[in-house]
């Protein structure tokens, strides 16, 4: 009798172990057949009011690029009439260990102006789709209307862990500039590109974010690492009007309102970029024009290499150059020809510390310095364009007001 209650055990025992296996077996089969789209982002890479463009990576190579979208924040992609389908490029690139990994970049374009859409992207297989996530187009917006976005740097992470710290410095910015219409990062989004892990936890901790705000981004030492950015531009969809001789994706403009925005790559073809810079900003007719560079021309210290950039800066009255690559937070006393002038007759560089885990002690005070210190938290900032004013506010991760200023026009 024992042996029999022994037998009867052990059998129910071993159905019990086999059919979960059966089932972690099943859904790691499911989820390797589906192969999701990771890292979703949405950039501008046209007209903010009428497009988005957006990119993502798989696991595999070689699948379709495919964005569905419906107006309104209901995700209801079975009803075809409503659905609208934007097919995008597919392509790979190398990473660690010489894998390669699908690269999928799209736009939808031909959208109305302040709408709501949801959408979903993927192989156009079904199984193959990501969550849904919902953004909003820009308003057609006349010159008189506000513009906010939200400014950070360095959120330079290696681990999940690190990159929490990034996701929670974007969730205060969010509370606290609630209709900020997107991110201007100024580069070393994370410590080692070719790790892919950073890049996942970096999309992934801020995803709620990313997937709906646009973040626009600039090429740092730890992203462009001996000349090849390849891992960290086939991240972004950004506008291809960038300088000859740059890296792809690494330098660009675009216009949000009354302001011109250029991003320029201070890691290589400094040279090429210069006379690209003038014909940029000779050609822009906003009212304000902003830079966004890693390192800084005026940071905790001079990046002598772009003091090319720093006459053009000078020669077309560029607003505000927003900079990184310090880790600790300075901004310039405003600047023209190496001097200091008064309000609102010079160029502002700002430096707003880092975003992410990795903070610096504060560096020696130069003459250019109107504010310099390092209180030990990441920070962001947010910026408001409206009419003749700018207003900058700078806060750290706990939303303490850490410096604010005002530009003129
Ligand atoms: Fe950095």
């Amino acid at each position: 009798m024992l042996i029999n209650r022994k037998i009867i055990t052990f059998g129910i025992a071993a159905v019990c172990l086999a059919l979960a296996g059966a089932i972690i077996w099943l859904e790691n089969a499911d989820a390797v057949k589906a192969d999701k789209p990771i890292s979703i982002v949405t950039t501008i890479k046209s007209d903010p009011a009428t497009s988005r463009a957006f990119t993502w990576h798989t696991r595999w190579a070689g699948l379709e690029t495919v964005v569905q979208l419906v107006k309104g924040n209901e995700p209801t992609f079975e009803n075809s009439n409503e659905v609208l389908m934007f097919y995008g490029q597919s392509s790979e690139v190398r990473i660690e260990k010489g894998s390669i990994r699908g690269v999928h970049r799209a736009e939808a374009t031909g959208l109305k102006p302040g709408t709501e859409y949801t959408y979903r992207v993927g192989d156009g297989k079904e199984g193959g789709w990501s969550k849904a996530a919902t953004f909003r187009t820009a308003s057609a917006l006349s010159a008189n209307e506000a513009v906010t976005f939200i400014n950070v740097t360095d959120s330079q992470g290696t681990t999940r862990h690190d990159f929490k710290l990034w996701g929670n410095t974007l969730n205060k910015a969010f509370q606290l500039f609630p209709d900020a219409a997107f991110i201007v990062h100024n580069g070393d989004l994370t410590e080692d590109p070719i790790r892919e892990e950073s890049w996942t936890a970096f999309f992934e901790q801020p995803q709620k974010w990313l997937t709906s705000v646009p973040l626009m981004p600039v090429t740092g030492n730890h992203d462009e690492v001996d000349g090849d950015s390849s891992i960290f531009s086939s991240h972004f969809n950004v506008p291809a009007n960038g300088a000859e001789g740059s890296n792809e994706g690494t330098t660009y403009s675009f216009d949000y309102g009354n302001v011109h925005f250029v991003m320029l790559n201070t890691e290589s073809n400094i040279k090429g970029q210069t006379e690209w810079l003038r014909q940029n900003l000779s050609r822009s007719d906003k009212q304000w024009t902003i830079v966004s560079i890693h390192r800084g021309a005026y940071g905790g210290n001079m990046y002598k290499k772009i003091k090319e950039w720093v006459k053009i800066f000078d020669e077309y009255g560029v607003d505000l150059v927003l900079q990184g690559h310090n880790h600790e937070y300075s901004r310039s006393f405003p600047l023209r020809g190496g001097d200091i002038v008064r309000d609102g007759e010079g160029t502002v560089y700002v430096t707003t510390n880092a975003s992410g885990p990795k903070l610096n002690e504060k560096k020696e005070d130069q003459f250019y310095h109107r504010a310099h210190f390092q209180k030990g938290k990441p920070m962001f900032a947010g910026i408001t364009v409206k009419d003749d004013t700018l207003s900058f506010k700078a806060y750290d991760i706990d939303g303490g007001l850490l410096d604010q200023f005002t530009l003129k026009h």
